[in-house]
């Protein structure tokens, strides 16, 4: 089986993906608000200068020159653990009309793989209820209670 559709290629971000839809594809999760593509590359050069820390993928149909599917993974350095490192896994989505091909599936286990050669103790993420059956079938378990405060 093939891991991914024909001329489907998964690489990290790159500065022409705002033009490729980066965006369109996150406001399947959530509003990503009204940029232009100068405040978009302003937070990608950020992203590329902690290139230690931010490691931003994409899927890409080479044929219609679009990206359909984004996860990143955030690399927090910490004391406990001996100076241990936890992978976060965020903002995970798949284009609409692409879901259900296993995409989501791919770009999460690129980011496990990057988060092990990262040395990381443990990858975790916070998802609805409704998403647990995928992150399960990604290999994840359940552990304790995620609470939050918008400010
Ligand atoms: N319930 C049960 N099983 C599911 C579900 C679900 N909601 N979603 C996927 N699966 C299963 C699939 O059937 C498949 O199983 P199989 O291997 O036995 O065939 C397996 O999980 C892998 O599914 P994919 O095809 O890889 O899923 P997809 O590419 O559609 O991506 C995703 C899943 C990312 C949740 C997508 O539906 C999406 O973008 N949703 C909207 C945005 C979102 O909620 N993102 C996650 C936010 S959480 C976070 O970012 C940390």
């Amino acid at each position: 089986q093939k891991l991914l559709p024909d001329q489907y290629q998964l690489r990290s971000l790159g500065s022409n993906d705002f033009a490729r839809g980066h965006l369109d594809v996150l406001s399947v999760l959530t509003q990503t608000g009204t940029h232009t593509y100068h405040d978009w590359l302003d937070q990608f050069q950020y992203m590329q200068s902690h290139a230690d820390t931010y490691f931003s993928i994409v899927i890409e149909d080479q044929a219609l020159d679009r990206v359909v599917a984004v996860g990143t993974l955030f690399v927090e350095r910490k004391f406990v653990h001996d100076n241990g490192r936890v992978g976060h896994i965020e903002d995970i989505a798949v284009a609409n009309d692409q879901q259900g091909q296993r995409l989501g599936l791919r770009v999460i286990q690129a980011l496990q793989y990057i988060g092990r050669q990262q040395g990381c103790y443990k990858i975790i993420l916070d998802c609805a209820t409704k998403n647990i059956p995928f992150y399960e079938k990604c290999g994840f378990q359940q552990k304790e209670s995620q609470m939050v405060m918008y400010t």
